[in-house]
């Protein structure tokens, strides 16, 4: 999809990715960008003093926020599905609560979105949903079973919006980053990407008309395994 010119809406852009993409959106030339958060009055002043930014109130769990955000921005071409949270668990010992709100985020929030805005998309289009997964829908990790299981069922959504909308002039992408260095992971080991590249990495592979971007390194060569060896990528991820 041609990002210049676009109208986007970003939906958690008050930090981590979400505020990266709403910059990448904005220099790869997006005639205006909605960044919105649950409270945007969080969002960065400078973002949100830019010209070619709007803020706007978008809770994904929440109907009648999401219903609001639609009819607001109703000239929107591009939706970037970012939004997300991390509950820790594994499966057999979790507090399913935290497994609970995970799903209303990160597979029911962005579903919810998904559909209030197919019909502005469909009327705006050519245009575009971007949803942000992550490597471990496709393969869970020890100890967050809950969110790995939310993004699986984020990354099947995903599947099904893009038959669904195809044809209809709104193509639908899947980005799935490994690691990257936000709140979300703070506090925890691992190899972790700087949100300005997985942010720069997805407005590019946007922009060159991939479906399935990985955004990063590790999830470049972890991309590889899984595309090969499904199995492999599960055994590995599982340590
Ligand atoms: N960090 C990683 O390692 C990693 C890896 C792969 C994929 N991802 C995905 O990347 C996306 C961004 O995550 P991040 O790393 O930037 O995490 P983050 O720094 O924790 O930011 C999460 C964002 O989601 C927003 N959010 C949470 N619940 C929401 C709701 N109900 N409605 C609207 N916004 C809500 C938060 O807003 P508030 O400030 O209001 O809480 C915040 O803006 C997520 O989908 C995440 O699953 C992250």
């Amino acid at each position: 999809m041609n990002v210049d010119g676009s109208i986007a809406l970003v939906t958690g852009a008050n930090r981590g990715l979400g505020a990266r993409l709403v910059d990448r959106l904005l220099d790869a030339g997006a005639s205006k960008v909605y960044a919105t958060a649950r409270d945007p009055h969080t969002v960065d002043p400078v973002v949100s003093s830019h010209p070619r930014v709007s803020t706007l109130a978008l809770d994904v769990t929440d109907q009648a926020s999401v219903d609001a955000a639609a009819k607001a921005a109703a000239d929107v071409t591009l939706l970037v599905n970012n939004a997300g949270v991390l509950g820790f668990g594994t499966a057999l010992d979790a507090d399913l609560d935290l497994f609970q709100r995970d799903a209303l985020t990160n597979y029911i929030g962005l579903l919810r979105v998904s559909q209030a805005f197919a019909p502005v998309l469909t009327t705006n289009a050519p245009g575009a949903i971007v949803n942000v997964l992550t490597l471990i829908a496709l393969a869970p990790v020890a100890g967050m079973a809950g969110y790995c299981a939310s993004k699986a069922a984020a990354h099947s959504i995903t599947q099904s919006l893009r038959a669904e909308l195809r044809g209809k002039g709104v193509e639908v992408i899947g980005a799935y980053p490994g690691g990257i260095d936000t709140d979300m992971l703070a506090g925890v080991d691992a190899d972790k990407a700087a949100p300005e590249t997985v942010a720069e990495r997805i407005v590019a592979g946007l922009t060159a008309g991939q479906t399935v971007i990985w955004p990063d390194d590790a999830s470049a060569g972890a991309g590889s395994l899984y595309l090969g060896d499904p199995l492999a990528l599960e055994r590995t991820l599982a340590g």
